[in-house]
């Protein structure tokens, strides 16, 4: 604490709104998106259907959704500006070249444009709400394109034109290695991206809503939270995680790694613990059945979730963990089944991106309906009307 109370230090258990949007129960492991458990929509639902329920509030009709999801293909294209963007940005890190090409993006977006005049003469009504809805959508459709353009682009391949005919998990892995992809890597991913959607507000969706509640336009709330996402105790885990294994190559290896994170100032172990679970994260455990279902069709590569399992064991049994009640995290075993789908490791972060995009615009659209420019305060404990001294009679 300190001379003026309680210090919420990284904002923990601080409420900034209410939301719909979903839903945690952190000692239970429960996770809802709009009043539907994660369990029903990973088991019965797709990418464009979550989507929609988390933009627009309700499971659509089969008329709503394929408007919705005609609309999402037709707006795959990317600015030649931000193809540019890519090309310059063809051996950074994906994320350096998502955050600076949504940015791009929006400098040529009319909509964005449009938007940004009226916000600034303080008009948010049903016109420019409309707008901003037509925005979200574009931001949808356009991160998944980002991500595979660079990943063409950074190996010295030419980018392929998106496909309006595929639906959103099908197109990304076509985008990327320009063939038709088999089913159950498209399952796997459109898993991956169902799982990744929203999740009440994280540092990533915070970061959305600070820049939005300035009225800053769409495009440069959700660069500045792939900004955030990009570090590895946030949505970098699930590439640490990976990186990992494959450093430790031999499950005998996992009781020496798992050890060296509990001493203390050790190396945290990525894809384990949760501010807010204090159970195992229920994504966690639908990623883990398909990376065994993966596995068993197809094979163990690389011997990965042998680790994994190996890891796992220790991590619940160890006190360590368990007095602190850390549990694997969504990125525990989102890394792997990316991994068996053949996607680099350097693209499972900005593939967050790709699934999150969705709900951090739906937050904001949310948090714009009650807007109110967060600026916090700090407690200051320095001193206060020192004399200044002239720099020749310091000491
Ligand atoms: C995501 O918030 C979200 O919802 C995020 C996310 C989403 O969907 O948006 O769920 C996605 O980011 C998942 C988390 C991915 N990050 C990692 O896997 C990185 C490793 N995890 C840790 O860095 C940590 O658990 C955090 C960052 C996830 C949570 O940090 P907290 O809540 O600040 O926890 P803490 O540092 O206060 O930890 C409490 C104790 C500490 O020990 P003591 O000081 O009490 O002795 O637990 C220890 C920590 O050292 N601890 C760990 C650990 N995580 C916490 N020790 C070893 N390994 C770890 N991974």
């Amino acid at each position: 604490s300190s001379p003026c109370g309680e210090i919420a230090h990284g904002l923990e258990d601080v409420l900034i709104k209410t939301t719909s949007i979903s839903d945690i129960d952190g000692e239970r492991g429960i996770l809802w998106y709009r009043g539907y458990r994660i369990e029903d929509l990973a088991r019965n639902s797709t990418y464009e259907e979550v989507a929609y329920l988390l933009l627009y509030g309700k499971l659509p009709t089969r008329g709503e959704l394929d408007e919705f999801t005609s609309r999402l293909a037709k707006n795959r294209d990317l600015n030649p500006a931000t193809v540019e963007v890519l090309k310059n940005l063809a051996y950074a890190h994906p994320m350096f070249a998502a955050e600076a090409a949504i940015a791009t993006e929006g400098a040529f977006d009319d909509d964005n444009r449009k938007l940004s005049e009226s916000l600034r003469t303080g008009k948010y009504g049903d016109e420019e709400k409309a707008l901003a809805y037509r925005i979200a959508e574009k931001l949808v459709a356009k991160m998944a394109t980002i991500v595979a353009y660079h990943y063409r682009l950074s190996r010295g391949l030419e980018p392929v034109r998106p496909r309006e005919d595929l639906p959103h998990a099908a197109n990304f892995l076509y985008l990327m290695f320009g063939k038709m992809p088999e089913r159950l890597a498209v399952r796997g991913l459109d898993l991956y991206l169902i799982l990744h959607a929203d999740h009440e507000v994280p540092a990533s969706t915070l970061a959305a809503q600070v820049v939005a509640s300035t009225l800053s336009d769409l495009y440069s709330s959700i660069a500045a939270a792939v900004a955030a996402l990009k570090g590895p105790l946030h949505g970098g885990a699930n590439e640490a995680v990976v990186r990992t294994y494959l450093e430790i190559g031999d499950p005998s290896r996992a009781k020496s790694i798992v050890e060296a994170a509990t001493k203390p100032g050790g190396p945290k172990l990525m894809g384990v613990g949760h501010r807010v679970y204090k159970a195992y994260d229920p994504r966690a455990r639908i990623l883990k059945d398909f990376a065994r279902d993966y596995m068993t069709k197809y094979g163990d590569r690389d011997n990965l979730f042998a680790i994994a399992v190996a890891i796992e064991q220790e991590v619940l049994s160890l006190p360590y963990f368990r007095q602190r009640r850390l549990y694997p995290n969504v990125d525990f075993w989102s890394g792997i089944v990316l991994y068996y789908l053949g996607i680099p490791y350097e693209y499972y972060t900005p593939l967050f991106a790709v699934s999150r995009v969705v709900g951090w615009v739906a937050h904001i659209l949310e948090y714009w309906d009650n807007n109110r420019i967060f600026r916090p305060r700090a407690c200051y404990v320095g001193p206060h009307d020192l004399k200044y001294v002239p720099i020749n009679e310091r000491a």
